[in-house]
């Protein structure tokens, strides 16, 4: 096990209810708001109209940036900027998905930044200070509402860059706020907390059993109840599991102590930069793709994923067979539950293959499972058409 130092300031306040916690979060956090959501689904679901009598009763003053994109566009995070700093907006309030969370750091991260915001996703420059941000969470998948990563596209330049910004100072999550996830995107949500598993499970850090346990028991967890989530979309246990697990998948319990991979989320973030495809479905179809292009760096740990999660049985069989048998019950089990399973899904072809090869390594090459550079990146998107 590598050195760790693990902290996490995000309250995280969870259950039926607990909406009502936002009026005394609002009190402490100031009295002039940026209210920031995405294309109306919380109208719909009449989450904005308690959101802002909550905050009226907190006595806030509300400004609002409607109209975020799922993968949300630097364009929307520049206007969202400048009204902050004309109205003085003490404090930000994301309500939505990881995409309305996402815009909403970058525009906390760069109110008081004096460059272009984009500077932090290039890697120009670091994030010293944020304008403090709450969350109402109504999707589970990226686990935004509880880490500092943030992902931007820029569609001038067709770049989809990540960032670490700043930890939500509370998220408020109430499993009832995801019964109106459509099917599509509730199993976007479940290929999407399955693959930051994944990201830091699939290591050749040793002795690491008990991130290794938290992780197989995230994904063991994810493969039971997404059938049940999804044959009853108002299963109230069956919504609250998967949205813990989303969040645990990617609020830092699990990479401590190891060496993470990350690179099938560069590829997925290019071909999404590209395509404007949505981020789970572009993983469900490139992950099981990246595992056969990487199994052999480790076969071991392949092998224990296949038999701990996929409960398949070794005997008589290959370290090789029962690796692959892993593969094909993850490529399976995404089919199965309806997710894309090749880039023709979406109507992509290898037209664009090189340029997304290149953008998902703007840094050089990607992935410490085994490192990719951009014809490593170009066979593994070939093998997805
Ligand atoms: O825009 P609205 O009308 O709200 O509709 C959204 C959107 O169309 C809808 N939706 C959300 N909650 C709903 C709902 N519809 C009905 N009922 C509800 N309760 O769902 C659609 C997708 O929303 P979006 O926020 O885009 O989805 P998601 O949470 O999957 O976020 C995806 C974005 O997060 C980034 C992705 O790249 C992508 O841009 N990621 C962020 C990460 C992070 N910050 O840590 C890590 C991830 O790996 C990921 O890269
Ligand atoms: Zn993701």
């Amino acid at each position: 096990m590598d050195n760790f130092v693990y902290h996490n300031p995000t309250e995280l306040i969870f259950g039926r209810g607990q909406l009502e916690k936002l009026k005394e979060k609002a009190a402490q956090l100031g009295s002039t708001v940026l209210l920031v959501y995405g294309g109306g689904s919380i109208k719909r679901i009449g989450l904005y109209d308690k959101v802002v009598s909550l905050l009226q009763e907190a006595g806030c003053t509300i400004h609002e940036l409607p109209g975020v994109e799922p993968n949300p566009r630097l364009s929307t995070v520049k206007k969202g900027i400048e009204l902050c700093r004309r109205e003085r907006v003490d404090w930000i309030l994301a309500v939505g998905g990881g995409s309305v969370i996402d815009a909403s750091k970058a525009i906390a991260v760069g109110v008081p930044y004096e460059g272009d915001v984009w500077d932090f996703y290039t890697r120009k420059a670091q994030p010293q200070t944020a304008l403090p941000l709450g969350t109402v969470l109504t999707l589970a998948a990226t686990g935004s509402e509880m880490n500092r990563g943030s992902v931007i596209t820029n569609w001038e330049t067709k770049e989809k860059l990540g960032a670490g910004t700043t930890f939500p100072t509370f998220s408020i999550l109430d499993p009832e706020n995801t019964f109106s996830v459509p099917r599509d995107q509730t199993v976007y949500g479940i290929c999407d907390m399955m693959s930051h598993v994944f990201e830091q499970y699939f290591t050749h850090t040793p002795e690491i059993p008990l991130q290794t346990r938290f992780a197989e028991s995230i994904l063991k967890t994810v493969i039971e109840y997404a059938e049940r989530v999804l044959a009853n979309p108002e299963d109230y246990d069956a919504r609250a599991t998967i949205l813990y697990c989303g969040t645990m998948a990617l609020n830092g319990t699990l990479p401590v102590g190891v060496e993470t991979d990350w690179a099938t989320h560069s590829i997925e973030h290019a071909v999404s930069a590209v395509y404007d495809i949505p981020h789970g479905g572009g993983l469900a179809i490139i992950f099981p793709k990246w595992m056969r292009y990487v199994y052999r760096e480790n076969v071991e740990r392949f092998k224990r994923f296949a038999v701990e999660v996929w409960g398949v049985d070794p005997s008589g069989k290959t370290d090789d067979e029962v690796a692959l048998e892993g593969i094909a019950a993850t490529e399976a089990f995404f089919a199965r539950i309806g997710a894309p399973t090749r880039l023709a899904d979406y109507q992509i072809g290898d037209e664009h293959l090189e340029l997304m090869a290149e953008k998902a390594t703007p840094f050089g090459p990607i992935g410490r499972f085994k490192k990719l550079n951009s014809e490593d990146v170009a066979a593994i998107l070939r093998m997805c058409l």
